[in-house]
C-alpha cells in the first residue's frame, strides 16, 4: 500500500480592510517611509478595527471561504489547529471559539504557540493526524491580530506588524502529494530577545505592567535579525539536502515575511531566484502566523500539481523550521 501523505486540498486567506500606510505611521512615530521601505520592504499593513473583534474573527472569514471553495460543510471538519500568538483570550482556546463561530460541531481543536513559526509547526503536526489515519479533514489556521500587542510608541516594532489570517485544509493523499518532510527547531534561550513580558503566570497583568507597555511585543531587532538570517536559511538548505533537492527542483519558496532582507538571504542560500519566491510583505507586513498561508492563498492560481514547495520560518522562542510539500492540485 502506498504511503498516505497529508495534502493541502484548499487554501484561503483574509486580511482586514483598514490599510495602515508608512505615511500614516510617520504621523504616529518618528519614522519615514524611506527608512521602513529600505530596512524591511514594508509599505503598508492591514489592521482589524472594531470593538470586540479578535483573531477568531479574521479566521471566520478565512475558514468560511475555504469551506465554500472546497464544497464541504463545517460539520465535516474533525480537527482544528489554530496557530496564533494573539489568541482571543488566554483561555479557552481560539480553536474552540472558532469551531463554534463557523459551526464545526464535530471538531476538536487546540491552539498552537510557536510565534512566527507557528504555521509550520501546525502544518507538520496536523499532517501527523492524517498520516496516522486518525483524521481525514484537518484545518490548520495561522492568524494574528498583531495590532492588539503592538506598542504604537515603539518605532522599531510597530512598523513591522500587521493583522491577517490564512487557513489550509489537510486531507489524505495516496498518490505522493502533500507534506513530504518537516524540520522543526526550538531554542528557549532566545526568549530574552523577543517576547511579551507580562500577562502570563510569571508576571500577571497589573496597573504597573499596563503603564510600562509590558503587554506589547518586546524585540531586540538586530539580534533577532542575525539569528533569523542564519537559522531560516540553514533549515531551508537542510530540508533540500536531505530530500535530494537542488535549486532547479524547487518551484516555490514560501518564506515567513518578517523582513525582506531575511527573505532575500534565505533565497540566495537556497540558490532560488526571486521569480520563485512568494513575497507580499510590502502589502501586509509581518502577520506572524498568517504570513505563509496568506502567501499560499495569493499564489494559489499559479501553483501546479506536483510543484515542490519549501516553506521556512523563524520566530520568537526562538523557533524555526521548514516544511517540504508537493502541491496536490
Ligand atoms: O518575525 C519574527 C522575528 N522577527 C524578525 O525577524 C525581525 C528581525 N529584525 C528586523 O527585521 C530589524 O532588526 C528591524 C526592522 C526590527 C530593525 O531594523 P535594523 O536595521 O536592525 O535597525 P536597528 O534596530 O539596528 O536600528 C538602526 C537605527 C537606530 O538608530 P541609531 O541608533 O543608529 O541612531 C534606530 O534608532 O535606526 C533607528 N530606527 C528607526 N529609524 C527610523 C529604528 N526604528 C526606526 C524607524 N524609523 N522605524
Amino acid at each position: 500500500m502506498s504511503k498516505i501523505h497529508a495534502a493541502i486540498t484548499a487554501v484561503n486567506g483574509y486580511v482586514p480592510e483598514y490599510v495602515l500606510t508608512n505615511k500614516e505611521l510617520e504621523s504616529i512615530v518618528d519614522t519615514t517611509d524611506e527608512w521602513i521601505t529600505t530596512r524591511t520592504g514594508i509599505k503598508e499593513r492591514r489592521i482589524l478595527k472594531g470593538e470586540g473583534l479578535g483573531t477568531s474573527d479574521l479566521a471566520v472569514e478565512a475558514v468560511n471561504g475555504l469551506l465554500k471553495k472546497r464544497g464541504i460543510g463545517a460539520e465535516e471538519i474533525e480537527l482544528i489547529i489554530f496557530c496564533t500568538t494573539t489568541p482571543d483570550m488566554p483561555f479557552p482556546a481560539t480553536a474552540n471559539i472558532l469551531a463554534d463561530k463557523v459551526g464545526a460541531k464535530n471538531a476538536w481543536g487546540y491552539d498552537l504557540q510557536a510565534a512566527c513559526s507557528g504555521f509550520i509547526f501546525g502544518l507538520a503536526t496536523g499532517a501527523q493526524f492524517i498520516e496516522s489515519g486518525k483524521h481525514k479533514k484537518v484545518l490548520v489556521i495561522g492568524g494574528d491580530k498583531m495590532s492588539s500587542i503592538v506598542n504604537y510608541n515603539d518605532r522599531t516594532t510597530c512598523i513591522i506588524f500587521g493583522d491577517g489570517c490564512g487557513a489550509v485544509l489537510l486531507e489524505p493523499d495516496a498518490e505522493g502529494y502533500g507534506v513530504m518532510d518537516s524540520i522543526l527547531k526550538t531554542d528557549g534561550s532566545g526568549m530574552q530577545f523577543l517576547h511579551q513580558k507580562a500577562g502570563g503566570s510569571v508576571r500577571p497583568a497589573s496597573h504597573e505592567t499596563v503603564d510600562n507597555h509590558e503587554h506589547s511585543v518586546y524585540q531586540e531587532g538586530q539580534t533577532v535579525f542575525k539569528f533569523a538570517v542564519t537559522k531560516m536559511a540553514d533549515v531551508a538548505a537542510e530540508i533540500m539536502d536531505r530530500n535530494g533537492l537542488v535549486s532547479e527542483d524547487v518551484a516555490w519558496l514560501v518564506p515567513h515575511q518578517a523582513n525582506k532582507r531575511i527573505i532575500d538571504a534565505t533565497a540566495s542560500r537556497m540558490g532560488v531566484g526571486p521569480e520563485k519566491v512568494m513575497i507580499n510583505i510590502q502589502r501586509y507586513g509581518n502577520t506572524t502566523n498568517g504570513t505563509i498561508p496568506l502567501c499560499l492563498w495569493e499564489w494559489e492560481s499559479q501553483l501546479k500539481k506536483g510543484d515542490n514547495i519549501i516553506l521556512a520560518a523563524f520566530g520568537g522562542g526562538f523557533t524555526w523550521g521548514s516544511v517540504y510539500l508537493k502541491w496536490a492540485y
